[in-house]
């Protein structure tokens, strides 16, 4: 989604914003732009399509000043272009805006009344035409904002310059996020800290309804009320030197390449490993009294949720629903008495999740959340936080945050399993002594890589690919589904294999590669005899399985990815990596962009 760096500072601007913005360009986006002081008055450069076309054009026409803002736009009103993408300005204001502002058009028609003139087809520009309204009326830059913002409704985080105004910047945020960074005479604003990771390390939060008047030593908040405020400025961990490809060729490939690690970290935070057991941090409730839990996601967050349904009832015999975060937040889901909602999410900022998140603590639930950014809205509305240890993840594509998310669900269902007796310590030792393997037993599974990658290739020329699992391996190939049709921008469809026959089958022919998940374990015989199914109406297996699996059925597969033998409970997370690998290695042969694929985004903060 879009991304927000506003720089305040004594140096030339333009670099540090560009620089700024390729730390966002993570989030996705389709146009990019600029806006800075020169000489007092507003001076742009904005361009269509990737970063490099506005560093070109900077360097080709040079922009001056030590004050400036800067946007990654990801199109929502008005398609992407050169005249669409922010800044967005006339002679007095320059506006930098993440969100929707769901009321532009009757703003519009109400400024147009009043002489304003619009350059474009976004919400956004009505923001400068407010702006502007009221300085035209005398207020001050301050007074202006405070009144504009009240006539907004939507969201939206936003920076704002003001003609002749060096010593001046204004941030506000509404449902979308911004971050204040505080440098030695410099003061900066960002949509994540991330953006300003190499610049500061003092980062404060603004809070819903929040705006903030920056000068060049400080920051002054205030609330939606415009009552000034204290808002903790706090210490951030990231470092610009976290967010570098290293020896990869993708983001995607490194973060792939790093789940032994940060599924190791992860698991560390959460298991003893002398006693074998599971010990959490942060969970304000006894796991042994919840009525219900209800888990909301989106996308590969989701899914997560989907393989802890499967493990929270087999080990705990917990009662789980698990829903779509977009759809359970118009549903009016009535919520049991005693429940627990529980929110997984890498960014933390997804605005279902969120908002799905709030509308179940109307509802009385006590509020968990599984997130990849601490210091991100979810996290900081939710009743107990238990972090992924991922690091940040920069390739659009999920990829180690799912990973760890598995495992602190794992980590989780057996918490819940021994509260509510339904396990022993013996089963927790064996339990979590099966996580503690996770790690070595994917660096194995990375061993592979290159056998996935000649695999690959014999997918970049297929149109749709259908891929098969059941229970805990249904949700993986779900997963393996989206990897594959996001960044190679092949069809492709997850099935739990059982209901192959009620429809599916009929797409199967030689020209349609299957791609069926089965570790040996209960179910496999099952899967064999779908394996069957396919290979009699002439489709193509692949097959991902262990040494045994691969004996029993090998033969009628075209290729077999083998895999470790392992415990049942850990498989989802172990073959969530070949099907990361067969996604990646099928779009990075195909020449797809596969850190930042076509119209997605990162965070996605508007509905
Ligand atoms: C797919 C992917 C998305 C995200 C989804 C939720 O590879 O990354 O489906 O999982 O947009 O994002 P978060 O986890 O940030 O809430």
């Amino acid at each position: 989604m879009c991304g927000i760096i506003g720089i305040l500072g004594g140096k030339a601007v333009a670099p540090l914003l560009i620089d700024g913005l390729r730390r966002l360009e993570y989030r996705g986006y389709d146009s990019a732009g600029i806006a800075t002081l020169s000489n007092g008055a507003i001076d742009r450069r904005r361009s269509e399509g990737k970063l490099a076309n506005l560093a070109d054009l900077v360097d080709r026409d040079p922009i001056e000043g030590t004050i400036g803002i800067g946007h990654t736009r990801w199109a929502t009103h008005g398609r992407p272009s050169e005249a669409n993408a922010h800044p967005h300005a006339n002679e007095r204001v320059a506006v930098v805006h993440n969100g929707i502002i769901e009321n532009f058009q009757e703003l519009r028609r109400e400024l147009e009344a009043q002489g304003h003139v619009f350059e474009t087809e976004t919400d956004s520009e009505v923001i400068v035409h407010l702006i502007s309204e009221q300085l035209n009326q005398q207020k001050t830059p301050q007074d202006a904002v405070a009144a504009a913002l009240k006539r907004l409704e939507g969201a939206f985080a936003l920076a704002i310059l003001f003609a002749g105004r060096h010593d001046l910047m204004i941030g506000a945020r509404r449902g979308s996020p911004l971050a204040v960074g505080f440098g030695s005479g410099e003061m900066y604003l960002g949509s994540d800290a991330l953006a300003l990771a190499p610049l500061t390390d003092r980062i404060c939060y603004l809070e819903e309804g929040d705006w903030v008047v920056l000068d060049h030593g400080d920051a002054q908040v205030f609330d939606e009320t415009d009552q000034p405020v204290a808002r903790e400025v706090k210490q951030t961990a990231l470092s610009g030197a976290m967010i570098g490809k290293g020896q990869y060729r993708h983001f995607m490939q490194k973060e792939i390449y790093e789940q032994p690690a940060v599924i190791g970290d992860t698991l560390h935070s959460l298991i003893n490993p002398m006693s074998r057991t599971v010990e959490l941090p942060d969970v304000p409730l006894d796991l042994g009294k919840v009525s219900r839990f209800t888990c909301c996601a989106c996308g590969t967050a989701h899914y997560a949720t989907a393989v802890a349904k499967y493990w929270f009832e087999q080990i705990a015999r917990q009662p789980v629903e698990i829903d779509i975060a977009s759809e359970f937040r118009y549903r009016e889901a009535p919520m049991p008495e005693g429940g627990v909602g529980l929110f997984v999410s890498q960014s933390g900022e997804t605005i279902d999740t969120l908002s799905a998140l709030r509308y179940a603590k109307q509802q009385g639930q006590t509020i968990l959340s599984i997130v990849n950014v601490p210091e991100s809205a979810i996290a900081r509305e939710s009743d107990g936080v238990l972090p992924t240890l991922a690091g940040p993840e920069i390739g659009v594509a999920s990829t180690k945050a799912f990973t760890t998310q598995l495992a602190v669900l794992a980590c989780l269902a057996i918490a819940v399993g021994r509260a509510r007796g339904t396990i022993d310590g013996e089963q927790e030792a064996r339990l979590s002594q099966s996580l503690i393997e996770v790690p070595a037993r994917v660096t194995e599974v990375l061993q592979s890589d290159a056998a996935i990658k000649a695999i690959a290739a014999d997918l970049i020329y297929t149109r749709d690919v259908l891929y098969l699992g059941r229970g805990l391996l249904f949700p993986i190939a779900l997963e393996g589904a989206l990897k594959l049709k996001e960044l190679s921008y092949i069809h492709a469809e997850g099935y739990a294999a059982g209901e192959m026959k009620h429809g599916p089958i009929a797409l199967i022919d030689e020209d349609v590669p299957v791609i069926v998940c089965a570790p040996s374990g209960p179910l496999f015989e099952k899967t064999a005899g779908n394996v069957q199914e396919v290979r009699a109406r002439g489709g193509a297996v692949i097959l991902i399985s262990d040494r045994a699996g691969i004996e029993r059925i090998g033969e009628y597969a075209r290729h077999c990815i083998e895999m470790p033998a392992i415990d049942p409970f850990v498989a989802p997370i172990l073959y969530s990596i070949p099907v990361q690998l067969l996604a990646y290695h099928t779009a990075a042969q195909k020449g797809t962009d596969v850190d930042q694929p076509r119209n997605l985004a990162k965070s996605v903060t508007v509905e």
